[in-house]
């Protein structure tokens, strides 16, 4: 069971003001009944919720595939700078979406928006093991003994041991593919400083089996497919 002003507004059409309005009005109705307050309760998956005649386009979450540009922080809300939510239409800055994980403000790629907890939860815990795939431009070749170390686990600076990690070479070693089932504080760069290399670029290109959509441009997005949503196990 949900407040019908809350789930009216989940669907982004309306503000949870507008909502509440609309209710008030007798403009929602519930099997049939007028609802009279927004903090009247239905389950919508069992009730027939009509608003003005129509009903209720409702899901139980959303999910969106963001290409992070560089320049915008990873979070919901900030008093100074732009975040990813600037990105998006009222519409579904309204529906109360946040970041799955963090990417640095200079960072690029992936970035999963929901308003599912739960599915979040499962994709950042380090014991679900979910690879998040990275590309990286750096400013000095890696080769094999780098390989070796992410693959044996890399200490960083200050003596936090990582996990063990898959480094791919690409041509002569200054562009790689490093493959993490962590999320540690700048680990890419931290695991790359550890080997002498600085990273000049850096995008998420996959999240588990979640691949960035390479037609979106850095700043588009786009709602995940059924298929996609199936994948990671969401439910809308
Ligand atoms: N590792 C980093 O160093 N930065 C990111 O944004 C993501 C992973």
């Amino acid at each position: 069971m949900e407040r019908l002003d809350k789930l009216l507004a989940s669907t982004g059409r309306w503000s949870r003001r507008e909502a509440k309005a609309l209710i008030q009005a007798g403009r929602v109705l519930v099997d049939g009944m007028p609802a009279k307050r927004g903090e009247d309760k239905a389950d919508p998956s069992v009730s027939r919720i009509l608003v003005d005649g129509a009903v209720l386009d409702w899901q139980a979450h959303t999910y969106i595939m963001l290409s992070k540009p560089a320049g915008l922080l990873t979070a919901t809300e900030d008093a100074r700078q732009k975040t990813v939510l600037d990105l998006l239409p009222d519409g579904l800055r309204r529906k109360g979406l946040f970041p799955v994980g963090r990417l640095d403000k200079d960072t690029e790629g992936l970035l999963l928006l929901t308003d599912d907890g739960e599915l979040a939860h499962r994709l950042l815990s380090p014991k679900k093991h979910v690879d998040k795939v990275y590309y990286a431009r750096l400013d000095q070749p890696l080769g094999p003994e780098d390989c070796a170390a992410f693959a044996a686990g890399i200490t960083l600076a200050g003596g936090d041991v990582c996990r063990p990690a898959d480094l791919r070479l690409l041509g002569d070693g200054r562009e790689v593919l490093i493959t993490l089932r962590e999320g540690k504080f700048h680990q890419v760069k931290r695991m790359a400083a550890s080997r002498g290399a600085a990273v000049l670029y850096l995008k998420r290109i996959s999240m588990g089996p979640l691949t960035l959509d390479e037609a979106l441009l850095p700043g588009g997005f786009r709602p995940l497919t059924p298929e996609e949503v199936a994948k990671i196990g969401g439910i809308t």
